[in-house]
């Protein structure tokens, strides 16, 4: 049987998952890909630690760049997490022409563009597969089994700490604070939630579907986000009644112009953003909860599918971390010359859209002071700006000075619909800053 040695920087959670599933599973995978993997280094801040997973002391070291250099190591997986030495190591590796794994979101969100050039020149490979929805095969989906299509459309519910949260608060009517605390007292989000429910982690992993689906890799910095602190018990029971739920979508539309219906490919216009958005409650995401992340894709040759799965965890992570230990290992040798890149840079140019520019459809919630007359303040605001309403509640019976009104409108770009929610949150009668969210159509 022919070996190849892995070095695994890192053996936090998703490290001992990987040393775990070879152990169970070793035999099995040498079976479907000829290759038996063996972990010759696993690199850890403290050796003495006690590790949920056992990990024996003969492999067990401090010095993640003798590992990379032993001539022994073959493929390189990199979790250690965080930016600068994350990156030390991938590049380190990669100049060593040794391929490299990372699961790290945030390095390939941030610096997956320069890192794609330096495993060309040395002529290697940097995958991918656990960076984004943890055990869904998403990345293999979007580079290999769809490769048949122009993919135009993926709505993706990309973090399960959101997910998780929004689901609690809609089944509960419980607010954000109180979920999110219970969340952290049990282990499910963070101490520092930010990175979770400011919508960073759902940034990262959108641009790097975006890269792929269209062929350069997408700036972080032009990805529009917004996190879910803003959503009171209040929209969600609203959003219920009009037939919405609201879940936290990275939302990816890849166009071209029309005129150019052929070559269009080679110089996609991207429309990315990662925000609050009412799901009508037929469609499929709308049915996706708690933890679990979902991606919805639209090809313009297999139409509409759907991956569901567990975006985060242990088992589910490492499970993506070897089946690219194993492309590794066959890219390695060289002998199935199928695997397809990770990431190919196939567009001539590409652009991301100004969110100014993006056309959508919106919630609004204003909290208004109950007096004649509000209402057609408010309704003129939005005409001015050619804005129109296709629904609009306010509850009876509320008590309290103030009610609150809900508005669904139709189609604007954000520019205009944000002027008009600037000149809205400005009206005497509206008493606090208005809050919004987009509505999803998907089509
Ligand atoms: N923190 C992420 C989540 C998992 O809540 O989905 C790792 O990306």
């Amino acid at each position: 049987m022919r070996k190849v040695k892995v070095a695994i920087i890192g053996g936090g959670t998703v490290g001992g998952g990987v040393w775990q599933a070879l152990q169970k599973n070793g035999a099995l995978i040498a079976a479907r890909c000829g290759y038996e993997i063996e972990v010759n280094h696993v690199v850890v801040r403290d050796p003495a630690k006690k590790r949920p997973v056992r990990i024996p002391k003969r492999v067990l070291s401090t010095d993640w760049r003798a590992a990379v250099m032993d001539p022994q190591t073959d493929i390189v997986v990199e979790l250690v997490g965080g930016l600068e030495t994350a990156e030390e190591i991938v590049s380190t590796s990669l100049k060593q022409r040794k391929p490299v794994i990372s699961a790290n979101k945030a390095l390939l969100s941030a610096r997956g563009a320069a890192l794609w050039k330096l495993a060309r020149k040395h002529g290697t490979h940097l995958y991918f597969e656990a960076s984004v929805a943890g055990g869904i095969p998403i990345i293999k989906v979007l580079r290999e089994s769809l490769v048949a299509n122009r993919i135009t459309d993926i709505y993706a519910i990309a973090n399960g700490t959101c997910n998780y949260i929004l689901t609690k608060m809609a089944r509960e009517g419980r607010a954000f604070d109180e979920i999110l605390k219970e969340a952290q007292d049990l282990g499910y989000a963070e101490a520092e939630p930010s990175l979770d429910v400011d919508g960073l982690d759902a940034m990262h992993k959108t641009g790097i579907m975006g890269s792929i689906l269209s062929g350069f890799w997408v700036p972080e910095k032009s990805i529009f986000v917004k996190g879910i602190r803003d959503i009171s018990p209040m929209d969600l029971q609203f959003a219920d009644w009009l037939g919405y739920t609201i879940k936290l979508i990275g939302s990816i539309r890849c166009m071209h112009s029309e005129k150019d219906q052929k070559d269009g490919w080679k110089r996609p216009v991207l429309e990315l953003s990662v925000e609050p958005t009412l799901v009508p409650k037929s469609h499929v995401l709308a049915s996706v909860d708690g933890v679990f992340n979902a991606v919805f894709v639209k090809g313009d040759v297999v139409g509409e599918s759907l991956y569901y799965g567990r975006g985060a965890g242990q088992d589910a992570t490492a499970s993506s971390v070897i089946s690219d230990i194993v492309d590794a290992a066959c890219d390695l040798h060289q002998e199935y010359e199928y695997t397809l890149a990770p990431f190919e840079a196939f567009a001539e140019s590409g652009v991301v859209r100004s969110h100014a520019d993006c056309v959508a459809n919106y919630f609004i919630r204003l909290e208004a002071t109950n007096r004649p007359g509000t209402m057609a303040q408010v309704t003129s605001i939005l005409a001015e700006h050619q804005i129109g309403i296709s629904s609009c509640i306010q509850p009876e019976n509320h008590v309290g000075e103030t009610v609150p009104l809900m508005l669904m409108v139709d189609q604007a770009p954000f520019s205009v619909f944000s002027r008009a929610l600037t000149q809205l949150g400005r009206l005497k009668v509206v008493r606090s800053r208005p809050v919004y969210f987009r509505v999803g159509s998907f089509e």
